[in-house]
């Protein structure tokens, strides 16, 4: 089984469902975690179980917003050291047929989504090429 001590992972979506999984999963192997996600009493749930495992940051944010993002970054990583893992996982899924949505709903499917996982990708890439250490991007996705 593979370990994975000395690595960072950078998960959206991780106070619930798959990302919160792939936590557990990490954790267990020994990365440092930082959670984001909208839902804050889901991240504050899932720091709570994942700090008894390992070093757990939480960040509320909204994938759709770059600035938070990059803030987001800036601030995990000057308290866990560099992202060398980053899942991008965060979604939204209205529960409703396509022909019942209108604008608004694609949009923000669009946004988050998306143009989500695109601000992930813009964020952290550049910083794992610029360190030269390597890393892994894992983008999840749905029909
Ligand atoms: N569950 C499935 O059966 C399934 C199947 C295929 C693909 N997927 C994909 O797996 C990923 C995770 O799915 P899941 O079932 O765990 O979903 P989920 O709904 O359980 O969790 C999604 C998380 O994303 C967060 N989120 C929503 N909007 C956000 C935003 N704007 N910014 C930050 N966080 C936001 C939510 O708060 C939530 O914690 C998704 O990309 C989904 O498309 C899931």
């Amino acid at each position: 089984m593979q370990e994975w001590n000395g690595s960072v992972a950078f998960i959206t979506g991780g106070g619930r469902g798959i990302g919160l999984g792939i936590a557990r999963a990490l954790g267990k192997r020994g990365a440092r975690l930082a959670l984001a996600d909208l839902d804050e009493a889901a991240l504050s749930r899932s720091s709570e179980e994942l700090s008894a495992v390992t070093e757990a940051e939480t960040v509320q944010l909204d994938v759709r917003d770059r600035a938070a993002f990059a803030a987001a970054a800036d601030l995990v990583e000057s308290k866990l050291g560099p992202v060398d893992l980053l899942f991008n996982n965060a979604e939204i899924a209205p529960k409703v047929p396509v022909r019942e949505w209108n604008y608004e709903k694609w949009d923000v499917a669009l946004g988050v989504n998306l143009n989500g996982v695109i601000n992930g990708l813009q964020t952290f890439l550049p910083r794992m090429i610029e360190r030269g250490g390597g890393g892994y991007v894992v983008n999840t996705a749905s029909m």
